[in-house]
């Protein structure tokens, strides 16, 4: 899934609020967070915009002459979406949310093979550590093997350091690969890497020190080992392999290309985002991924597991770690009993391949979130007349709307939404080009898709930072400040979707009882790659 970079000209007689909160995205990448924090200090608008994306709805006038021959009128159809989708969002239903999260946390703390699992990882880094490492980075849509170096801290040198780095492509038919054979294409395309002149010697080794990050759950049996669980986002690796050894199932297929490689380290993805990100600040003690999977992993006391969750954990472990690493697999609670759902929701969940699997990130994930806005514009050019009820090309398939697109016309400012009407086109045509109602619908309903998942998001985190505080034997009013290590392409790039959800966090702090602003949600830049080779380093400290 590819973001767009910010962009577009500034339409001045557009005045909703919900449009004017893309003007501040004019700006190329390097200087866009800047431009936006000095925006909304300008205009100090999140605390209002939280509460309402559409403040208001196009006029009667403006689409009623798209709805003569429909079931009903397009504003009509934009106001049920708003009421539905905006409702859950006052912060007593949040939190109401967030304790039905920690209600469905309880039991899996005490016995689930699935989510809430421990790692081996008991301490975190002290950022001295010092080395360079192949990191192997597999995503939801990429697979990245780079070589990452960690300089500690070093004066005058940054402290993680991405030397180089192959990046592929896990498309539709990579996806579909079954069992050994995903392995098989891992390992070439490992093989490929680790032919590239730049990483030929590491540390002067024959045998490169590779340590893994990985996207989906695994049952840790070491560190360097943990046994495949079932895998989400359309993957197929799992036929015949499941319950196997990880790294066996790496290894072998690099073993027979005489590969000279070493898996030292299996981490989830989202404790490599902890693990990167405690590197530079030692008061990290939760991480966020949301990207085209969703997941929070956060270092807990060892008491809040049940002690049946370390079957298998040596002794010495046992005595020494007073802390561990959980990889919570938050994707996997949710559901009707938390959350309220729309039709589009269910309709989604019905359709999926893994109905259920996880009903969270179903919400609020980037493979998810245009799949719900195609839902629904389905529904709208049948009844209502979008599109003048022509069905745009390919959008009658499932997940065939990307949310790159919808963010493209999010941050669309150009006039009339020139801009957004040409892209809409040219991905997805219609015999007659898009009009500006029809892309200003699209567009109001990804903010509201979008606001939901930030707020829904804020929800998790809250519950997840209550479970951290009482484990911890503290209050909100004692928690103290923290930051959370964010990374992936919805939180990172999605317009306005961190801040929307820093806002929803703040509301639901304080109204338990924590000091303003406690917890802060910070960007860290391609954490799970550089997490990979700070989970080898930990090993060697
Ligand atoms: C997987 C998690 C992963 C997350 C983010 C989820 O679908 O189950 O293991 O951490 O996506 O990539």
């Amino acid at each position: 899934m590819t973001l767009p970079e910010p962009h577009c000209a500034h339409n001045a007689n557009d005045l909703s609020a919900v449009e004017s909160r893309s003007r501040w995205y004019k700006k190329p990448m390097l200087d866009f967070w800047q431009s936006l924090l000095a925006a909304l200090e300008r205009l100090a608008m999140l605390p209002s915009l939280i509460h309402s994306v559409l403040p208001s709805l196009p006029s009667r006038k403006r689409t009623r002459d798209a709805v003569r021959t429909h079931e009903r009128p397009m504003d009509d159809l934009l106001r049920e979406i708003q009421r539905l989708l905006e409702a859950p969002l006052d912060p007593e239903k949040l939190l109401h949310m967030s304790g039905r999260l920690q209600d469905q946390f309880s039991p899996k703390l005490q016995a689930s093979d699935i989510c809430m699992l421990p790692s081996y990882n008991h301490k975190l880094p002290t950022g001295r550590e010092q080395g360079t490492y192949l990191a192997l980075d597999v995503g939801g849509s990429t697979f990245r093997v780079a070589v990452v170096e960690l300089n500690g801290q070093q004066p005058a040198a940054k402290s993680m350091r991405i030397v180089s780095m192959k990046s592929f492509k896990i498309d539709e038919s990579v996806r579909q690969l079954r069992g050994s054979q995903f392995f098989d294409w891992m390992a070439e395309r490992i093989e490929t890497a680790i032919s590239d002149s730049q990483l030929k010697n590491i540390n002067g080794a024959t045998t490169f020190p590779m340590g893994l990050a990985w996207s989906f759950p695994v049952e840790q049996t070491s560190t360097r080992s943990g046994n495949l669980l079932a895998m989400g986002k359309g993957f197929r690796a799992t036929e015949d392999t499941l319950g196997q050894d990880l790294s066996e199932l790496i290894m072998a297929p690099c073993r027979k290309r005489n590969l000279p490689v070493r898996l030292d380290s299996i981490v989830n993805d989202s404790s490599a985002t902890l693990l990167s990100r405690a590197y530079e600040d030692p008061a990290t003690r939760f991480a966020v991924i949301l990207g085209t999977g969703f997941n929070i992993a956060v270092h807990l006391p060892t008491s809040t597991l049940a002690s049946s969750k370390y079957k298998g954990y040596p002794q010495k472990w046992r005595d020494e770690a007073t802390h561990v690493l959980v990889n919570t697999e938050l994707s996997m609670f949710g559901g009707k009993t938390v959350f309220p759902m729309t039709r589009w929701d269910e309709q989604l969940n019905e359709a999926h391949v893994r109905p259920d699997f996880q009903p969270f990130e179903h919400m609020i994930s980037g493979r998810y979130l245009g799949e719900l806005v195609r839902l629904i514009i389905v529904e709208a050019v049948r009844t209502a007349g979008l599109f003048g009820g022509e069905i745009p090309d390919k959008l009658s398939q499932a997940y065939s709307l990307d949310a790159g697109t919808i963010a493209a016309l999010e941050i669309d400012e150009s006039k009339n939404l020139a801009n957004g009407i040409a892209l809409f086109q040219s991905r997805h045509p219609t015999s007659r080009p898009p009009t500006y109602n029809d892309i200003h619908f699209v567009r109001q309903v990804s903010q509201l898709v979008a606001h939901r998942a930030a707020a829904f998001l804020a929800a998790g985190i809250h519950a997840l930072w209550m479970l951290r505080t009482t484990s911890e034997g503290l209050t909100p009013e004692t928690a103290g400040k923290m930051a959370i290590g964010c990374n992936g392409s919805i939180i990172e790039k999605y317009p306005l979707f961190r801040e929307l959800c820093q806002s929803h966090l703040d509301e639901l702090t304080t109204a338990s009882g924590a000091e303003p602003k406690s917890i802060s949600l910070e960007v860290a830049v391609e954490s799970a790659i550089f997490g990979a080779a700070v989970a080898v380093c930990c090993l060697e400290a």
